[in-house]
């Protein structure tokens, strides 16, 4: 892939999340998705890449844009890509107004994305100093200690990011009875993923289930930072278990290293904040005809990690987020 994607990649999240934060509080999800998935289709077509989506809005019959198996960019000669969007990471949160909402794209070599069913998915994520030390199966008391130790701070001084959902009672339970500190987050694990390996976000652990397709996602996401995520599928029925074998995923059970989601060292990952988080500020709105955001674009192969903060003239864009 030619570096000079991951910037061509950038200005399709932010054009997304430009589309996205017009939709902030309105209280209309499905409206706020509509709009960034729409956004980012169109400016993919001037992207030089041959592009197949493989994870995305749903299936070709679901979905009407940016569905799996359609193809993004402007095709031959371009470096043949597997891409994985989610054009609006947590619709709730645009629709309430609340923090922490992104668009994302991940881009690899053609074959080197896991094509993760929509499920759910167990996932563990941690910053490099404990990569290679974690295992998705260890009790968190254990993981604690490890996580603790690589990062030379006291247990009770860990953060551990947890989505606040019944199903994840025991979890929290655990880390707080171990002494350390939780911090729950309402949607977005993505970004929960990617905090662990950011000093400046002060978390530690991220822990808990989530979309298997957002786990991929931000999986591409650590193999750039040098982070480390684990994840396992976890199919509710028995249709879910068939749709994983339909994927390729033999053995629907086994834990799901870094490698198994993102093979070869080489992917690209772009974010940008829809509304305000810990990685990302949200869309600005400077007067009537512009808007500020701010993006992180990275690729695996050099490490590289780059925040892009832009000023976009709005009427220069008007196919893309005018009404
Ligand atoms: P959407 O943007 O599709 O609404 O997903 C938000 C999200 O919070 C993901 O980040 C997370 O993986 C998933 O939903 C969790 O699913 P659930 O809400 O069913 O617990």
């Amino acid at each position: 892939m030619e570096r000079e994607l991951a910037i061509e990649i950038a200005r399709v999240t932010e054009v997304a999340a430009l589309a996205a934060a017009r939709w902030m509080g309105r209280g209309k999800k499905i409206e706020a998705d509509q709009a960034a998935t729409s956004a980012m289709r169109k400016m993919f077509d001037s992207v030089n890449m041959d592009g197949v989506v493989v994870i995305g809005e749903g299936e070709m019959d679901e979905a009407p844009m940016l569905y799996i198996g359609e193809r993004l960019g402007r095709g031959k000669p371009y470096p043949k890509v597997d891409v994985a969007v989610d054009p609006l990471e947590g619709t709730n949160l645009v629709a309430k107004g609340y923090g922490n909402a992104i668009t994302v794209i991940a881009v690899a070599d053609r074959g080197n994305l896991l094509h993760a069913p929509d499920m759910y998915m167990d996932k563990i994520a941690v910053g490099p100093r404990a990569k290679g030390k974690i295992h998705i199966d260890d009790p968190l008391e254990k993981t604690l200690k490890i996580v603790a130790e690589a990062n030379n701070k006291k247990i009770s001084d860990l953060a551990v990011m947890i989505l606040e959902r019944e199903r994840h009672k025991e979890k929290i339970e655990e880390v707080r009875r171990v002494g350390a500190r939780v911090k729950l987050f309402t949607d977005g694990d993505v970004a929960a993923a990617i905090a662990t390996a950011l000093d400046e976000t002060g978390i530690d652990l991220f822990v808990g289930s989530g979309g298997a397709p957002e786990g991929v996602i931000a999986a591409v996401a650590m193999k750039c930072l040098g982070g480390d995520m684990q994840g396992r599928l976890l199919p509710q029925s028995e249709e879910e278990y068939e749709r994983c074998k339909k994927m390729g995923i033999s053995d629907p059970s086994q834990v799901l290293y870094l490698d198994d989601m993102v093979k070869g060292d080489d992917a690209i990952f772009a974010a940008t904040g829809v509304t305000d988080g810990e990685l990302l500020k949200g869309v600005r709105f400077l007067g009537k005809d512009r808007a500020e955001t701010h993006t992180i674009v990275m690729r695996a192969k050099t490490g590289t990690l780059r925040h892009v903060r832009a000023i976009h003239y709005l009427p220069g864009k008007p196919h893309l987020v005018m009404d």
